[in-house]
């Protein structure tokens, strides 16, 4: 009498553990892999110190010689522009690597050091100095706000 009633029951947890199983199995797997979908955007996984020192800091000290006059020739200006779309895109980047609190801000500052990135680059098209710098100038106000509240204020980058 007893055994007839748990019967059932024991049957349903042994269903419940040979269903769950696999896919528990398989949801550790997943995480293990960097599989992402086709056509999706796939970081390459490296910590946020070599993302800022490998993407960043090169461009940032590149323009920091050439943007302290005006560039003197066609040549120059190529370098500030590519420099800039660099720092611009790799305001996009920053969005796919968030830290685990404070997301809102860090997409702000990521979006605001971007379009700042933008003017820069369409100013720099149109070999306009003054406007260039302004916006280069903007654009690095936008990456120190980042560094002042995800960097405790290290890392405060001048023109
Ligand atoms: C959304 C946040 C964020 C934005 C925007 C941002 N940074 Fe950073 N940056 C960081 C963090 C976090 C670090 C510290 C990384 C570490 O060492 O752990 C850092 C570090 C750096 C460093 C030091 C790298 C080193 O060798 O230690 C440089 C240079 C730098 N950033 C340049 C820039 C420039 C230039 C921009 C703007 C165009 C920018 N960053 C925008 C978050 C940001």
């Amino acid at each position: 009498m007893k055994s007839s009633r748990l019967f059932p029951v024991s049957f349903l947890a042994l269903i419940a553990v040979c269903c769950l199983a696999p896919a528990i199995l398989n949801s550790n797997v997943a995480a293990k892999t960097t599989y992402v979908e086709p056509g999706a955007v796939k970081p390459i996984d490296v910590n946020m110190h070599d993302f800022m020192e490998g993407v960043f800091q090169a461009p940032y000290k590149r323009l920091k010689i050439a943007m302290a006059q005006e560039p003197a020739d066609n040549v120059a200006w190529k370098a500030v522009r590519s420099d800039a779309l660099i720092l611009a895109e790799g305001g996009n980047l920053l969005l796919s690597r968030l830290p685990t609190e404070n997301q809102a801000d860090w997409v702000k500052h990521s979006e605001l050091s971007r379009d700042a990135g933008g003017e820069f680059v369409a100013a720099a098209k149109k070999k306009d100095f003054a406007a260039s710098k302004a916006a280069y100038e903007k654009m690095l106000n936008h990456c120190n706000d980042c560094h002042k509240q995800f960097e405790k204020g290290r890392h405060i980058l001048t023109p």
